[in-house]
């Protein structure tokens, strides 16, 4: 079953088409590559599922499994267009390609923040502090200190984010998507900047919580050894076009990849 579909998802700034016609899915528990040089529509196409861009044509699908009448079926909702923060909270979760931590807080404190996403509060009870309110906030502070033993940063709840080796800035900037309980993550290039060491570690990371958080993952990704490791398919994008789909054996063969994007990278 497809957790996430795109149907000829198209983005048009002014004469550029960035992405052209996108069929893409993602089925359930998946870990899926979004792969292509620089400039192929990659990250746009993650602006237009997680809402930061209306594409020009095209539609993207969520689908759920709910239980009706004892039964498990797969229901249809039409995203397309939604705001970010309505996709965040129908369980789509995004890191951005440049680190978006806020750099001053500890590490707690930026998964905090994610969580508010999630607290059903109104500002009211924000600003007057209501016993409701206080208590859902201590709540906050658990969960979040959970997640963190969870990723492996609880040791370093303190420290300010800013101070943190690059490996575990990326860490934490997962760790803040998952305290939105998403059932879909879409990484935009989670290894890069990182040594070997790191984007090997990252790798065995991305599976576990892959299978800790019930996730289906959409990635972004540069570093070959790491996509062609982890992704179960792969899709190939050049100038916005879908150049190729396939498994890694596929996609490593296949001469137009080579041509457009590993043999430039190599
Ligand atoms: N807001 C925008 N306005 C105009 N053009 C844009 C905008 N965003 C992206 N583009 C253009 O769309 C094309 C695709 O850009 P995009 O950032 O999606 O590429 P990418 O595959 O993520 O590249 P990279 O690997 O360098 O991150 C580029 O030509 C880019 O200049
Ligand atoms: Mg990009």
């Amino acid at each position: 079953m497809s957790l996430l579909r795109t149907e000829n998802m198209t983005m048009r700034f002014g004469g550029v088409v960035a992405v052209s016609d996108l069929n893409v899915h993602l089925d359930k528990n998946e870990i899926i590559g979004l792969i292509g040089p620089n400039g192929a529509g990659k990250t746009t196409a993650f602006n237009m599922i997680s809402g930061v861009y209306k594409p020009t044509v095209g539609k993207i699908i969520l689908g759920k499994e709910e239980v009706q009448g004892g039964q498990t079926v797969t229901v249809e909702k039409d995203i397309t267009g939604m705001k970010p923060s309505a996709i965040t909270k129908l369980g789509i979760a995004r890191t951005f390609q440049n680190i978006r931590l806020f750099k001053e807080l500890s590490v707690l404190e930026n998964v905090v923040i994610a969580n508010h996403l999630r607290l059903e509060s109104n500002w009211v009870s924000s600003v007057v502090r209501t016993p409701d309110y206080t208590k859902k906030e201590t709540a906050m502070y658990d969960k979040s200190m959970a997640l963190l033993e969870k990723v492996g940063l609880a040791e370093l709840k303190d420290e300010k984010s800013y101070s943190l080796p690059y490996g575990m800035q990326r860490r934490l900037e997962i760790a803040r998507a998952l305290a939105t309980k998403p059932h879909i993550l879409l990484l935009d290039e989670p290894a890069a900047g990182m040594n070997p060491q790191e984007s090997d570690e990252l790798m065995r990371f991305i599976g576990k919580i892959r299978d800790e958080f019930d996730l289906s993952i959409l990635m972004i990704e540069h570093h070959m050894q790491l996509v062609m490791g982890i992704c179960e398919r792969i899709y190939v994008l050049d100038y916005g076009i879908t150049i190729a789909e396939g498994n890694p054996y596929e996609i490593q063969n296949n001469p137009k990849v080579i041509e457009a994007y590993l043999g430039v990278d190599d």
